[in-house]
């Protein structure tokens, strides 16, 4: 196992957000993590990523538990974290963007990211590669910032609603990105609204409500779950 959360709770203040939330996640797994708006999605990637410290519960990550631990610390035992906002720097090129992302100490790896490596696998980043961050597109902007979180490679990659706000042939590119970096080993956990494409995207879901899981299961079996979906996520 490479990822588990045990009942963890966590609060914005008085505010209980996470209710006992467990999940799982085996390496070089990706799995979905869905539910509408407001109902813990963000919080459970916060919680992971360290970002927001749950109240209780565990969070083991290799056998080890990250309960407590800041951010950094959490991102240099591989655990990548791409936020739902964008935090591109406008005013550095995408090769300085990119820079950001090796952490300092890093050294080099032979089998790890590098600029090269990204533009090969990305080349429409490359094509980018001396532009400003301001000037690129959504889509693209999106794309920087997942590829700046590999750059710090990651085992596991917390990915929060990759394609909100982008245009219908722009979330195909973001989706294709996606499966490339699944395919390369990487371990996923990927919040997103559109259903169509986490089915496609990744082997298990989980579905939330009111900061609880309410559904585990394949794609497959969240298609012909009708009752959930029609309950937790259609409108
Ligand atoms: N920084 C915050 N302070 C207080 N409440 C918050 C904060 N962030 C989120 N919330 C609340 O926590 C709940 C869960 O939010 P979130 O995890 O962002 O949901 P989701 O990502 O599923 O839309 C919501 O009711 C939201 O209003
Ligand atoms: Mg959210």
């Amino acid at each position: 196992m490479l990822l588990e959360l045990i009942d963890v709770n966590s609060f914005y203040d008085k505010s209980h957000i996470l209710q006992d939330v467990s999940m799982r996640l085996e390496s070089g797994e990706a799995i979905g993590l869905v539910g509408r708006n407001g109902v813990g999605k963000s919080t459970t990637l916060k919680s992971i990523a360290g970002v927001v410290t749950p109240q209780s519960g565990r969070i083991l990550y290799r056998d080890k538990n990250l309960v407590g631990l800041r951010p950094h610390q959490i991102s240099r035992r591989g655990v990548g974290y791409v936020p739902e906002e964008r935090r591109i720097i406008p005013n550095l090129t995408v090769r300085q963007n990119l820079l950001l992302g090796i952490k300092p100490g890093q050294g080099e790896n032979k089998d790890g990211w590098s600029i090269d490596k990204a533009y090969e696998l990305f080349p429409q980043l490359k094509k980018r590669d001396g532009h400003r961050g301001g000037n690129l597109s959504g889509g693209e902007q999106q794309m920087l910032t997942i590829v700046r979180t590999l750059m710090g490679d990651p085992d596991l990659l917390l990915i929060d609603e990759p394609t909100e706000g982008l245009a219908p042939n722009i979330v195909e590119d973001v989706s294709r990105f996606i499966c490339e970096i699944g395919k390369s080993g990487i371990s996923i956990i990927l919040v997103e609204q559109k259903i169509e494409l986490v089915i496609e995207l990744v082997s298990r879901i989980y579905v939330m409500s009111k900061g609880q899981i309410v559904f585990e299961g394949t794609p497959a079996e969240l298609e012909s779950a009708d009752d959930i979906r029609e309950k937790y996520l259609e409108v």
